[in-house]
């Protein structure tokens, strides 16, 4: 571990030696003993996790994509949804390798390299180590390697079914994406072009120049021009940042135009009254839209926007990043370097 990280991280307890005869099998992580700031983030060993069901299959991880999700579990501010006991390894966003598989485990072998959401109730991957269930595993896309890899999962499955399952979004709609430079924002952007929508999104100045490669329409600067001037007869909002944006949205929508946000639930009352729909959209893991995804990132239609890569040791750096809420694309956490060593 280089210098500085070990200023970031503070190993907790002593760190047993590793058996190789694999009696006494544990593995690096990043878990938290209790709720708080970027600080309860320890770097330290942790056991490693066994397939204990049949559908279920254990990964050696590559690397791990960073979401906001992450840092509001640190905090607490999720602790009435997910009941997590501590320790807790967070993360939910990966690309790896399988390592075992249950008995009842009969799309995936030992050696395929895949990614994943996987269900935030139970322990992520910020870890060398994880078991998921085989439902919610895909084979990553050929063309892109382990750290990419990982930085499209929960990005992607979570626009596919705002954009797709709730928003029913068709081609030459008009749809706009607030926060269109972020993780979920930049993949929504070129999903709903992937679909033919016609595309408005917003982002500030220095994140003009992205949204228009990733092949926004219509880029707005929201720090220069107010949205809701410019944005007309929309039929689908993504809202990705809440709070006045999204209360000032209901304005650019025609009537039977959709509002959903992955943010926070948007007034049922208020949309009834204007003719539109309303809802807020939580994802959930889906390894078959992951083997759609695939697709689409190979056939060259779909790339992820990495803002940087960082290794395990450097977790905090990541969520403080994360928590300005001003990255652009994806934060990747980089575990393994693929010949059995851990990045740090
Ligand atoms: N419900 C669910 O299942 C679900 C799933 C995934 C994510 N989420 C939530 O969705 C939100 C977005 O996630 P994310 O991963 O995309 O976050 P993110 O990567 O942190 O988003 C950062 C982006 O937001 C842009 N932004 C900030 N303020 C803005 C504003 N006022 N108007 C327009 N853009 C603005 C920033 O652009 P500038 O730097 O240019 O301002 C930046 O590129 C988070 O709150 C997350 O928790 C929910």
């Amino acid at each position: 571990m280089s210098r500085t990280s070990q200023a970031i991280i503070k190993h907790t307890g002593a760190i047993p030696q590793k058996d190789s005869s694999a009696k006494y099998q544990t593995m690096k992580a990043i878990r938290i003993h209790n709720y708080g700031g970027p600080e309860v983030l320890q770097y330290e060993e942790a056991p490693r996790p066994k397939v204990a069901a049949a559908t279920e299959v254990l990964i050696r991880v590559h690397a791990a994509g960073v979401n906001p999700i992450d840092w509001k579990v640190r905090e607490g501010y999720m602790k009435d949804f997910w009941p997590h006991e501590f320790p807790l390894i967070l993360g939910w966003d990966l690309s790896g390798v399988v390592e075992k598989i249950g008995t009842g485990v009969s799309h995936f072998k030992k050696g395929d390299e895949v990614y994943s959401v996987p269900d935030a109730s139970r322990d992520g991957a910020y870890a060398e180590y994880i078991v998921v269930r085989e439902s919610e595993l895909a084979l990553k896309p050929k063309s892109l390697h382990h750290v990419r890899a990982a930085a499209v999962p929960l990005a992607a499955v979570t626009a596919w079914q705002a954009l797709f399952d709730a928003g029913q979004l068709k081609r030459g709609q008009r749809v706009l994406i607030h926060g269109g430079s972020g993780g979920v924002g930049h993949v929504a952007v070129q999903l709903a072009k992937w679909k033919g929508a016609h595309v408005l999104a917003t982002a500030s100045t220095k994140n003009q120049e992205l949204l228009r490669e990733l092949g926004v329409d219509e880029p707005i600067d929201y720090t220069k021009q107010k949205f809701e001037d410019v944005a007309r007869d929309v039929d689908l909002v993504l809202d990705l940042i809440g709070g006045e944006t999204q209360e000032r949205s209901w304005s650019v929508l025609k009537k039977g135009g959709s509002l959903l946000s992955l943010v926070q639930p948007p007034s049922v009352e208020k949309a009834k009254a204007l003719g539109v729909r309303a809802a807020f959209v939580a994802g959930h893991p889906s390894g078959a839209q992951l083997a759609e995804i695939a697709k689409i990132i190979d056939s060259g239609q779909l790339a992820p926007v990495i803002d940087r890569i960082l290794p395990l040791s450097e977790v905090r750096r990541a969520h403080e990043l994360s928590q300005s809420g001003h990255t652009h694309g994806k934060i990747v956490l980089r575990i393994s370097n693929g010949n059995g060593t851990i990045q740090s």
